[in-house]
């Protein structure tokens, strides 16, 4: 399952993501904003993200789109056990899965074309977690989670 949500900002794009999942015949659920007035991305990205760590598929993950991307991803990440990636090109797309894990990708609405969004995701979903190295710098983000100040 791919979760998606947006704000406002990145409504336009969403539409346009889903359309693209549709075509690929991919099932997604969408957790709004449902149009183009002004809402605050992090609900979106709190619905998302819990919807995201309440699945136990791990084919499954999430995308968030605001005008830029980094709302959505600094919101996300705030949730114990998301990694959040705003990528903006097929290599971060790509590296995104293979050295970080990700289970959201985040994609700015107002920066990144529908083209390029669809291209961005087929290389994230088609790119392999490579674990390895990866593995110990992510159990220490798990860390950091745990940390009280
Ligand atoms: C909304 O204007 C904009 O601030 C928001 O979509 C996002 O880009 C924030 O990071």
């Amino acid at each position: 399952m791919i979760f998606l949500g947006s704000d406002h900002a990145g409504f336009e794009l969403k539409e346009s993501i889903k359309d693209h999942l549709e075509k690929k015949g991919l099932k997604y659920l969408d957790l709004g904003t449902d149009s183009l007035k002004s809402v605050d991305y992090p609900d979106y990205a709190l619905k998302v993200a819990e919807k995201v760590i309440g699945e136990k598929d791990e084919n499954s993950f999430g995308i968030l789109v605001c005008g830029t991307g980094i709302g959505m991803e600094i919101a996300a990440n705030k949730v114990n056990g998301i990694r959040a990636a705003l990528v903006h090109d097929e290599y971060t797309a790509e590296v995104a899965k293979e050295h970080n894990n990700a289970n959201i990708l985040t994609l700015g609405g107002r920066t990144t074309t529908p083209t390029e969004a669809s291209r961005y995701i087929d290389k994230f979903m088609s790119s392999k977690y490579e674990e390895g190295r990866h593995e110990n710098r992510i159990s220490k983000i798990s860390g950091i989670e745990k940390l009280k100040y």
